[in-house]
């Protein structure tokens, strides 16, 4: 039988905010994620653009096909508050997803990061056969990387200048978490 919280983690038992649902992305989400994706902290953690356009969201949004991404939001009364997402590999990778993360700047630090974590997880190891998700982190992103760090994910490397931000290259961490991390190992067949 597989280990049902495989995840356990320091988080697993804080609170929540009332009322929190994580649930698929749609296309109504549009508008709240294109909310989220020009908020400061958000844009200044990830690669988004500044004046994200409804258009570019519908657009990415539709692009990633059923088998290729996995996108979940996280609402809170009717507003879209965290966003995440899986974006599986193909080929000899396909064992493999790079994952997003980000938090509206206002709802940070209530649990909604480690909660939609915790369930890209549980999607990538228990249900998709992912063995490897991936990503990557601004070197002076330390509540994402502690974050990541407390649920697994390790280090790999330095990658400089990887990206403009606020008027400079910044540099990130490529970081992973295997699915056999922690000691989860996937049930097998039968078992
Ligand atoms: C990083 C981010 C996803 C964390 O989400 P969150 O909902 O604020 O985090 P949580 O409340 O779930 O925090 C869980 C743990 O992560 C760590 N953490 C999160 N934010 C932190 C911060 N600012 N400073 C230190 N530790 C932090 C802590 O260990 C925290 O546990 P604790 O509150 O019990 O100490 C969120 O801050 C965010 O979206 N930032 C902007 C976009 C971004 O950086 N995305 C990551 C791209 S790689």
């Amino acid at each position: 039988m597989p280990d049902p919280s495989p995840f356990s983690h320091p988080h697993a038992d804080r609170r929540l905010p009332e009322g929190l649902r994580l649930r698929a992305a749609e296309q109504r989400d549009v508008a709240g994620i294109t909310e989220l994706s020009n908020l400061p902290l958000y844009r200044a953690g990830t690669q988004r653009l500044p004046f994200q356009s409804e258009d570019v969201t519908a657009r990415w949004l539709g692009s990633g096909g059923e088998a290729a991404s996995t996108v979940v939001v996280a609402e809170l009364d009717g507003r879209i508050v965290g966003l995440g997402g899986l974006h599986r590999q193909t080929g000899r990778r396909q064992h493999v997803a790079i994952l997003g993360l980000g938090v509206h700047d206002d709802f940070q630090r209530l649990g909604i990061g480690v909660a939609l974590l915790d369930a890209l997880l549980d999607a990538a190891f228990n249900w998709l056969q992912i063995r490897r998700v991936e990503l990557t982190v601004f070197s002076d992103n330390a509540g994402a990387i502690a974050l990541y760090e407390r649920a697994g994910f390790r280090g790999e490397g330095l990658l400089r200048a990887y990206a403009f931000r606020n008027g400079a290259y910044a540099d990130v961490i490529a970081m992973a978490r295997m699915s056999w991390d922690l000691g989860f190992e996937p049930a097998q067949a039968g078992s």
